[in-house]
Formats: C-alpha cells, structure tokens, sequence
C-alpha cells in the first residue's frame, strides 16, 4: 500500500511540475507513515510540507492541489487535510479483502491475463551436441524454464527452441572415430563408449591429433556431410540421437519442461543459409572482405573505433554461427509468428545478439515491432570464484552435480527426520537436492555471476530452497491438523493486526510480480517475492494463532489467509521447476 500511495503521489507531482506549479528539481519520492490514530486514517504524509517552499505556497495550499491531482484508485476510500498540511489517506478495507477473495476463489489466483496475449518464441539450452551438457548449460535450462513457465501461466503462447548446436567441423572428427569404432568394436562396448560422450569426444580428438590419416578423413566427412552423403547423415543422425538422450535425460532429471519436440537444432537451418546470404546482398547489406562475406553496421565498432563486421561466409564458403542464427530468426518470426523473442545465452555472446537482432531488423527478416531479447547470464563460479571446474581442472558434468546435490540432500533430510522409510526419504531428497541447485541459480539476479555452494544452498535457513519447501510443509500443515482441506475454509477476511494486513497486501501482489518476470526475464523477483511471503506468514503464524482462539469468524479468516498463502508458495514454486512437498 505504501509503495501504491507513493505511486499516486509521483504522479500527482508530475501533473503539478507540469501546470508549472512546482519546480522540477523538486520532486522527491513521499515518505508515506502508517498512523497512529485511525480516526487519521491509514497513512499520512507530510510532502506538502516538504515541498511548499520551493512551490512558494502555503502548506495546506499544496495539500489541496496535490489531492486535487491525485488519480482515482479503489484502494483509497478518503483522503484529508489535516493540521498544518498533512494529507492523511484512508485505505479502503474492502479493496484488499476483495482482492484476496478473489485471488482464493480463481484458479489462477487472480492474476490477470494480459489483454493481448502474444506468441513468445523462447531460446533456451541449446547446448552442443559434440559433447556432454555442462554446466554453462545449466544455467540457460534452468533460468529459461521458470520463464517460460512463468509466460504460460500468464496466458502467453511460448514456443520453445532448443537450438542445439548439431552442426560443424567437430562432426567430421567424431564420424570419423564413430565410423572407426564402429568396425572394432561390438554394439554394446560401442554404446558403452557412446554413454561417456565427453570420454568419446576427447578419444575422438586424440586420434585427430595423432594421425594425419585419421584427420584427413575427418576433414573428407565434414565435406561429405554437408554435400549430403547418406552414408554420412546416417552416422551424424546415429550421433546426435545419443547426444540428444543425455540432454534429454537431463531435463527429466531436473524437471525442465524441454522435450524432444522442442529441438531445432543449427542443422534444421542448413538449407536456408544460401538464401539468407543472398538476400542480404540483394538488399546491398554485403560487403567481401578478403574473401569473406561480410555486413558492417555503423553502430558496431571496437574501442579503437575498427568497425566490428558480421562474417556470414568465410572465404572457403563455409557458413557460420551467426549466418545459422540469422536463418533462425527470420523462421521464428515468419513461420513461427514471435510477438516476440527471448535468448537466455551466455552474457558473453552479447555483441553477437546486438548484431544479429540489429541485422535481422535491417535486412527485413525480422517486422519491426517484434521484440528481440537477449537475456544474459554470468557465469557459474565454484567457490573459489573462478569457474567452475573438477578438482582436477575438468569441467563439471551435470549429472554428477546432481547425483551430489541428492546425495548430500538425502544425508541432511535423514539427519533432521531419522523416522522416515527410504522410499520417502528419496522423494524428499530429490525435491530438496534438485530444488535447491535450481533455486540457487534462480534466486541471483541472472546477470551477475554466480558461486556455486552446496552448503549454502543445502541451507535451511535463508532464501533458499530447502527454507521455501519447508515453509509451504508448515502452511499445509495447519490444515492437517485443523482437520480441514483448504476449500473448506469461508467466512469474510478480517484484518485487524499489522502482521496479517502485511501479508495480505503481499499476497495480493503475486500477479505484478509475475507480470515483472515474464517482462524482464528475470526469475529471481519471483524467488525475492516468495521467501519475502514465507517471512511474513511465519511472523504472522507467531502473532495471530490460527487455530487456538474461540472466535470462530477470526479463525476462518486466518485460515483464509493461510489457505491463500499456501497456495500462493505452491503456484510460485512450480513456476519456479520447484517440487512442494505437503510434508517434509
Ligand atoms: N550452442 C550455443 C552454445 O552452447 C548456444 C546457442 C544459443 N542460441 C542461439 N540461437 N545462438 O554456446
């Protein structure tokens, strides 16, 4: 309410700076107070007194003005002079419970669907296929995910891309050695070596490096390939089909909602990358560059002010990353129909999306008003703040980060409940181990780097997962021991303490949030908004007994609240890829 009341006032001082009334320099954000007194109402503010002198008028003068320009708004039944200059706002009661009536009678809690809903086009994992997912990959599954559930929920069409990278002179080497062992070895040792991709890829480089026989026809395959070979095709499809399932097998494990649908890899766009040189020549965007097709934009320079091209053809004729990603987007807006597009890649490839989303407006592949997005990330850093390696200086499967993040989870869950079976046990690691590696990604501000730290993640204190799962098992479990489901709960809302008007005006606020989410593609105001939820119901839980008065009304109406609040924690965990638990 404070920060709405704020809002009113900002805009009322935006219309009196604009009358003249008021000198620009000013403006200042209200200091708004809860009052003392009710018959004051709810809140006051002295920013008329603040302010008259430099507006060169009485106090009150300024009150009255101000009130004057005030826009309507539903939360405020009155507002009023008082004493010297003091505008004293009365909060309409009904505004509020109305709100948290409705949120608990809708499904969707309330959250308004947008009034046009748009087709979102979301790039996210794309990792290459010529090795195993690492955890650079992580991050773009994991962040993309909470936002593309986040769209969804909102009402939104997303369509998914996981543009992997499928293509490239790496396959001529690993055809080669797939071809090779193919030949030596039994089908089973062969899907064996093929189940350690990363072993295979670094088999594969070794023998490239070793024998020039061998790299001659690595090199022959990749011109083979890309000419069509049959032959060829069918080894890469045999390749990336394998690839693809560790992928796949990722997701499933973390509970990233990709599936094998979503992939469009670099590959899909070979038939394209032809046109989309000669449609930029066409439209006299190319220039040659010793041998190389090449676009240079004013707007990209270096430091030194050396104009920084796009290369969409080497000098060889071979095409590049950027040419594939300029394909990519003209199929996402002119078959695909994207309102708009989301890249959740590397902050590193920053530059490369300016110049393509520049580029693709420019040549026309792209309308307009569609809206291109590169949602960056930083990287993910052990904890020693440099990035994330094995001890031996190798790079970290995912899977085996998982397979810890459980195994420690399992060991701290069994610790704190030595009672539970196995089988519940497991579940509870699962949800605890996974939930916390996800949300400790998703609770940074995506751009900024981030350490990773199983004991603090592993925490059930502070903004983390295990905290949050916990809190939504306490919220659950007053009904459990209320003997009630959650839809039994009626009756009006009653708010009558601090610490239950606190967490109304919270809960009532999920839908900016999310609104703020699916805007900026930045997952952790979700998870900021939930633990700030969990806080207040437990200072709430402890101020307000829920279940011990013998005032039946009041009693409901803290149900209510309870009701509302877990469901609130459940809707954002899951939108989040979390997995609440009712019990823990
Ligand atoms: N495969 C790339 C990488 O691992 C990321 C691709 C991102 N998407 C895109 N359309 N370029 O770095």
């Amino acid at each position: 309410m404070k920060e709405r009341l704020i809002t009113l006032i900002d805009s009322a001082l935006d219309t009196l700076i604009a009358e003249g009334a008021l000198p620009a320099e000013a403006k200042r954000p209200a200091q708004i107070d809860r009052t003392k007194d009710k018959s004051h109402g709810d809140f006051a503010t002295n920013i008329a007194l603040m302010l008259a002198k430099p507006a060169g008028m009485k106090p009150r003068d300024l009150a009255e003005k101000l009130i004057a320009a005030l826009p309507a708004d539903n939360a405020v039944a009155k507002v009023e002079i008082a004493g010297p200059g003091f505008i004293n706002f009365f909060q309409a009661d009904d505004w509020l419970t109305g709100l948290l009536d409705q949120a608990l009678a809708d499904p969707y809690l309330a959250v308004p669907r947008p009034e046009q809903a748009q087709t979102v086009v979301v790039d996210y994992s794309s990792p290459n296929l010529a090795k195993e997912m690492h955890v650079g990959h992580l991050r773009s599954s994991i962040i993309g995910d909470a936002v593309v559930r986040t769209l969804e929920f909102l009402g939104h069409a997303v369509v998914r891309q996981n543009h992997v990278g499928d293509w490239g002179t790496q396959f001529g080497m690993l055809l080669a050695y797939l071809d090779e062992q193919k030949s030596e070895e039994s089908d089973t040792e062969l899907s064996r070596e093929l189940g350690d991709l990363e072993g295979f890829y670094r088999a594969a480089k070794q023998r490239f490096d070793e024998s020039d026989a061998f790299a001659t026809r690595a090199r022959s395959l990749v011109v083979k390939l890309q000419a069509g070979d049959e032959d060829c095709l069918a080894l890469w499809r045999e390749f990336n089909s394998v690839s693809l399932s560790h992928c796949q097998a990722v997701y499933d494990r973390l509970g990233v909602s990709l599936t094998p649908a979503d992939v469009r890899g670099e590959s899909a766009y070979n038939d394209d990358l032809a046109q989309v040189v000669s449609d930029l020549d066409a439209r006299g965007l190319l220039s040659e560059d010793q041998g190389a097709q090449c676009v240079f934009m004013d707007e990209f320079k270096n430091k030194e002010g050396a104009p920084l091209p796009v290369i969409v053809q080497k000098a060889d004729g071979g095409y590049l990353y950027a040419t594939t990603d300029l394909a990519a987007l003209r199929y996402r807006a002119g078959t695909l129909h994207a309102d708009r597009m989301l890249y959740f890649v590397d902050q590193r490839q920053a530059l490369h999306f300016q110049q393509m989303f520049s580029l693709a407006k420019r040549a026309g592949f792209v309308p307009e008003p569609t809206e291109l997005e590169h949602m960056g990330f930083g990287t993910m850093n052990g904890p020693d703040g440099r990035p994330f390696k094995t001890r031996d200086g190798g790079t970290v499967k995912l899977i085996d980060l998982l397979d810890e993040a459980e195994e420690r989870a399992y060991t701290l869950v069994k610790d704190k409940n030595p009672q539970l079976d196995d089988q519940d046990l497991r579940t509870i690691a699962h949800a605890v181990g996974i939930g916390a590696v996800k949300y400790a990604d998703l609770s940074k501000n995506r751009s900024s780097d981030y350490i990773f730290n199983f004991e603090q993640m592993l925490s059930f204190e502070g903004n983390t997962a295990p905290y949050l799962l916990y809190a939504y098992t306490r919220v659950a479990s007053v009904f459990r021991k209320a003997g009630l489901e959650m839809a039994q709960v009626s009756g009006d809302f009653q708010l009558q303490e601090d610490a239950e008007q606190a967490l109304a005006a919270r809960l009532v606020q999920f839908g900016e949030v999310l609104e703020s989410v699916a805007e900026k593609g930045l997952p952790h105001l979700l998870c900021t908004y939930l633990y700030d939820v969990a806080g207040l119901f437990s200072t709430f839980y402890e101020h307000c007994p829920i279940l011990s008065g013998d005032n039946e009304a009041l009693k409901q109406s803290r149900l209510k609240l309870a009701a509302l609040t877990a469901r609130t924690l459940k809707q954002g965990m899951e939108l989040l890829g979390l997995s609440p638990l009712e019990r823990m």
